[in-house]
């Protein structure tokens, strides 16, 4: 058996075509940045997320220092929040993305990573705006 096979395609798809890779400016007021890493393994994960006036997810990049499967979780996680809200994307759970990209159980921390970069990008985001003059927060 060769170990490729124990992959889903899914997961090599992301792998080989990763979606929504890049940064976005750091000091953007609507760009949240999450910035986490595996204890288990030391790979490191960077997701910015993009919100709107609406508070909804417009734009999404990452860049993933690890492992194929972190590389396909974050690239899966990228699509998977894009126009969610803050609230909906921060209840997306690990064990969601690797049910969808086949995570084989040792697989599993690496998408852990893509849950916690997301909840990390979602933290920075609000501590942003609410370090803002309140003129310039949004009112709801
Ligand atoms: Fe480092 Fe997964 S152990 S890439
Ligand atoms: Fe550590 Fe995948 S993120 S092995």
């Amino acid at each position: 058996i060769s170990g490729a096979r124990m992959y889903h395609e899914r997961v090599i798809d992301h792998y080989e075509r990763p979606r929504n890779v890049g940064s976005l400016p750091k000091t953007d007021p609507n760009v949240g940045t999450g910035l986490v890493g595996a204890p288990a393994c030391g790979d490191v994960m960077k997701l910015q997320i993009r919100v709107d006036e609406d508070g909804i997810i417009s734009d999404v990049k990452f860049k993933t220092f690890g492992c194929g499967s972190a590389i396909a979780s974050s690239s899966y996680m990228t699509e998977r929040v894009k126009g969610l809200s803050l609230l909906e994307a921060g209840k997306i759970k690990n064990t969601e993305i690797a049910k969808e990209l086949a995570l084989p159980p040792v697989k599993l921390h690496c998408s852990m990573l893509a849950e916690d970069a997301i909840r990390s990008a979602i933290r920075d985001y609000e501590q942003k705006r609410a370090s803002l003059p309140a003129s310039k927060q949004k009112s709801k």
